[in-house]
């Protein structure tokens, strides 16, 4: 084990509310534990389910800590018993992103053995800490739970997300059509240059119309969809048959109004969605082996990447946040803590 100091800085939320309750504070060093790699962390990620959580609306699973963070990547210091039973590459030393249920706004975050993966070959450490939450999202959402094949078409709203930038990339890899929408036509333009066919941006254009136009009336084979709200009828009624919808986050609500469910019967339609926080530890180390199998190789040759937009220092988190929730950014939002 290499050392660690006795305490580390790390963030806080100051009970419920805006940016202004995210506070830099000081805690104890965790130690190692069983399973877990004990990680000096060079960067972690800003996720909209982080600034979701700090509003008060989305708590930590139960078991989990209540410091935000939900992906790391730096150096492992050290290995708790077991750890070379669930993953016998990682070794002391090893520079690795890892996916954790809490705590990756700090210094030194403990990670499940079985969630961390190798810095990809072709990304710096820095960036690196940008790819698990997307990845494992993205994966698991739109090729297992989304059946997304090769020769289909995907629609992907918020393009130019953290999870749309990946949703994008991977689906095109993987030979599907991708249609995004986005809010701006700068936002379109960075939509397609990560291999978009199509991008609509939704506040010029209805993008029913445009996507009917696009598949000349037959429609989309899978949806990826955060935004829920008035767009849950709209996606329903744009699925092909046999067409699935993966929902994901509700970003305008999670009612719909006097849903026809006709359609589902009619085009024997799939619902389905996720959130990956709180699967079972066991199903996410089966989406970080499937990642490492099919993914990584991708993200190794360069042919993927997470897109970093800004990086903040970690006493800048708040600032993090603050352009977060202004949806001003392509790509990811990271914070580099110093180490
Ligand atoms: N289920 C899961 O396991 C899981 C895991 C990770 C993330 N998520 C969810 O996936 C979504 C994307 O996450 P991220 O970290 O990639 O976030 P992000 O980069 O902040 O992207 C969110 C995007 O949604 C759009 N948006 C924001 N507010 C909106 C609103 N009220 N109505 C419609 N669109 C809105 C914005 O793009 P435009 O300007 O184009 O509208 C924004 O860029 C979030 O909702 C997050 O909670 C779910």
């Amino acid at each position: 084990m290499t050392d660690r100091p006795a305490t580390m800085r790390l963030i806080r939320f100051d009970g419920a509310g805006g940016p202004e309750v995210i506070r830099l504070d000081e805690a104890a060093t965790p130690a190692p534990a069983p399973g877990k790699a004990l990680i000096e962390v060079v960067a972690y990620g800003v996720n909209r389910p982080d600034c979701i959580q700090r509003t008060g609306a989305y708590p930590p699973p139960p078991g989990e800590s209540d410091v935000p963070g939900l992906e790391i990547a730096g150096r492992v210091i050290a290995l708790g018993e077991g750890c070379d039973r669930l993953n016998p590459d990682l070794k002391v030393g090893d520079e690795v992103c890892a996916l954790v249920g809490s705590g990756g706004y700090a210094e030194y975050a403990l990670a499940d053995a079985g969630l961390c993966l190798p810095k990809p070959r072709a990304l710096d450490l820095v960036t690196a800490a940008g790819a698990p939450e997307t990845f494992f999202t993205v994966y698991d959402n739109v090729f297992t739970r989304g059946r997304l094949a090769r020769g289909e078409t995907l629609l992907v709203h918020g393009g130019s997300s953290g999870i749309g930038s990946t949703a994008i990339q991977l689906a095109r890899h993987f030979g599907a059509t991708v249609i995004a929408t986005a809010g701006s036509r700068e936002k379109c333009d960075f939509c397609r240059s990560l291999g978009a066919d199509h991008a609509i941006d939704y506040r010029t254009q209805d993008f029913v119309e445009e996507v009917r136009r696009i598949t000349d009336k037959r429609g989309v084979d899978v949806i990826l969809d955060m935004v829920g709200g008035p767009y849950i009828a709209k996606n329903i009624s744009l699925l092909a048959l046999e067409g699935r919808l993966v929902q994901i986050a509700f970003l305008q609500g999670p009612m719909a109004k006097d849903l026809n469910f006709t359609p589902v019967m009619v085009k024997r339609l799939t619902l389905t969605g996720s959130t990956l926080r709180p699967r079972t530890l066991a199903q996410k180390t089966a989406i970080a082996l499937a990642l490492r199998e099919k993914v990584w190789p991708l993200l190794d040759a360069g042919a993927v990447k997470p897109l970093v937009h800004k990086i903040f220092p970690m006493e800048e988190t708040r600032q993090a946040h603050e352009l977060m929730e202004s949806s001003a950014h392509l790509g990811k939002i990271l914070v580099v803590t110093g180490r």
